[in-house]
């Protein structure tokens, strides 16, 4: 395998940090881009062939021509799935079974799931505030060996067992909950409904991985929500149900020299939350309101606000430990342009005691232990060479450098694709590709994974 023919684009706080415009950007770059994480929870929106098109599921090279891989890390919802592809189709991008490929490990979501999700939540004595779109009760399907697999639908009296399985779990607890349950003959019908659709394109994706690499191609993977949503890293109980570390990447395709990647984490110059749980940089009032303005933190489609607060490097830190993070790439430095000066997190005070590193559980008594930089008063946005940043910025991005301990490769200074200051991205540049990119002329592009939520 050569240098840099494989990187991993991850969240590094909380989601919601920029990764549609990194990953587009380095989809360019690409052969492939493979999803091994998450569901249709998470998401983005990218502007392409003069064109808006929001993804969940497919994986975002598509656009630039790249064919997609979804693992078997995904857990995947089959009607979302066809409905997104109808919607592009609509726009004039045709997704067939040789640009997509979908691993036969893949556990299926189901109606059925989104329906024990919501009466989960709404049972919860502290809802965790999910996306109810059925991921976690899926993973859980997974994990009690109950699922229903892509591959499955080629058998089938072997789906028919898998729906025994599976309704002799969930319809006890749906009962028990005095919710309706679900009818075996209409979710067998649904099934083999779908088996011609979805089968096309099901295929082992281990192999092609591979075979892929060998032919020397670079492969890309797409990572969702972020590595402080790990189910086991992140701030349980206030997480997705999956991983989110580079490791996944391997886990979830099967395919083990994933591991060998370049690791790029994304993160933004503050920090965003969506969903429940503990935040300690979070700003209240009209700081945050404030912050929140500048930085444009509402969901495009809902609009509805995000949490906002100053840049944790102590959690960041953890994450990039947990995530397996080599370098970062820092987005929105533009929103902090104007402020008198910039806080950052480096350790936290909790009663008396100094923590270096964030506790297992973050809510609480929990003082972030603030370092104040000077800000900057000249315009970052649209700066696409770093030395033209105002030396102050320059010093808080070398700050976050030495606090994380891992270095800002890439730069977001706006919106627009072009609008990015690249120091020394291993994995852009000059490519051999198979496939003949996509000339476009691009493009602001946003992550909205929070707009997927439905409350
Ligand atoms: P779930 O993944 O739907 O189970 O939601 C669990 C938590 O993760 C909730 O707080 C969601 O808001 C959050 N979440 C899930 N996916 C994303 C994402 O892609 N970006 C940001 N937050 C997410």
């Amino acid at each position: 395998m050569k240098a840099n023919q494989q990187c991993i684009v991850m969240g590094a706080q909380w989601g919601d940090e920029g990764k549609g415009k990194i990953v587009d950007l380095l989809a360019a770059q690409a052969d492939r881009v493979v999803r091994f994480n998450g569901g249709n929870n998470a998401g983005h929106t990218l502007v392409a062939r003069g064109r808006t098109w929001k993804l969940n599921l497919l994986p975002c090279g598509l656009l630039h021509g790249r064919p997609g891989v979804i693992g078997s890390g995904v857990v995947l919802d089959p009607e979302a799935l066809f409905r997104e592809i109808n919607a592009v189709q609509q726009q004039g991008l045709d997704v067939t079974p040789d640009q997509l490929t979908v691993s036969d490990r893949t556990a299926l979501v189901l109606p059925m799931h989104r329906q024990v999700e919501a009466a989960e939540e709404s049972r919860r004595r502290r809802p965790i505030g999910t996306t109810l779109r059925g991921i976690g009760p899926a993973i859980q399907d997974k994990a009690g060996r109950r699922a229903i697999r892509a591959g499955d639908l080629a058998d089938a009296t072997l789906l028919e067992e898998r729906v025994d399985d599976l309704l002799s779990y969930h319809n006890a607890l749906l009962t028990g909950w005095g919710e309706p349950t679900v009818d075996k003959d209409v979710l067998l019908q649904q099934l083999r409904a779908l088996a011609p659709r979805l089968l096309p394109y099901v295929d082992a994706v281990p192999p092609l991985l591979e075979a892929s690499v060998r032919a020397g191609e670079r492969l890309l993977y797409e990572g969702a929500q972020a590595i402080l949503l790990d189910v086991d890293h992140g701030t349980y109980p206030y997480v997705t149900s999956s991983h989110t570390a580079a490791a996944q990447a391997a886990l979830g395709t099967g395919y083990g020299a994933a591991v060998q990647a370049t690791v790029l984490g994304v993160c933004k110059a503050y920090t965003t939350r969506v969903g429940n749980g503990p935040f300690p940089t979070e700003l209240g009032g009209p700081d945050g309101d404030a912050l929140r303005e500048r930085g444009g933190e509402y969901g495009v489609n809902t609009g509805r606000p995000r949490r906002c607060g100053w840049f944790d490097a102590a959690t960041v830190r953890a994450g990039i430990r947990a995530g397996g993070i080599q370098s970062l790439a820092l987005t929105k430095l533009d929103v902090l342009d104007g402020l008198p000066e910039v806080r950052v997190a480096v350790a936290y005070r909790q009663k008396e005691e100094f923590l270096q590193e964030p506790p297992a559980d973050l809510s609480g008594d929990l003082e972030p232990v603030y370092e104040t930089l000077p800000g900057w008063s000249q315009p970052t946005a649209g700066i696409r060479d770093f030395h033209e940043l105002p030396a102050e910025a320059r010093g808080f991005v070398g700050r976050i450098e030495e606090l994380t301990g891992v270095p800002v490769i890439l730069i977001s200074t706006g919106a627009h694709r072009d609008d990015t200051i690249v120091r020394g991205c291993p994995f852009y540049g000059s490519r051999s590709s198979t496939h003949p990119p996509v000339i476009d002329n691009h493009p602001p592009s946003a992550h909205v994974a929070d707009d997927v939520r439905r409350h």
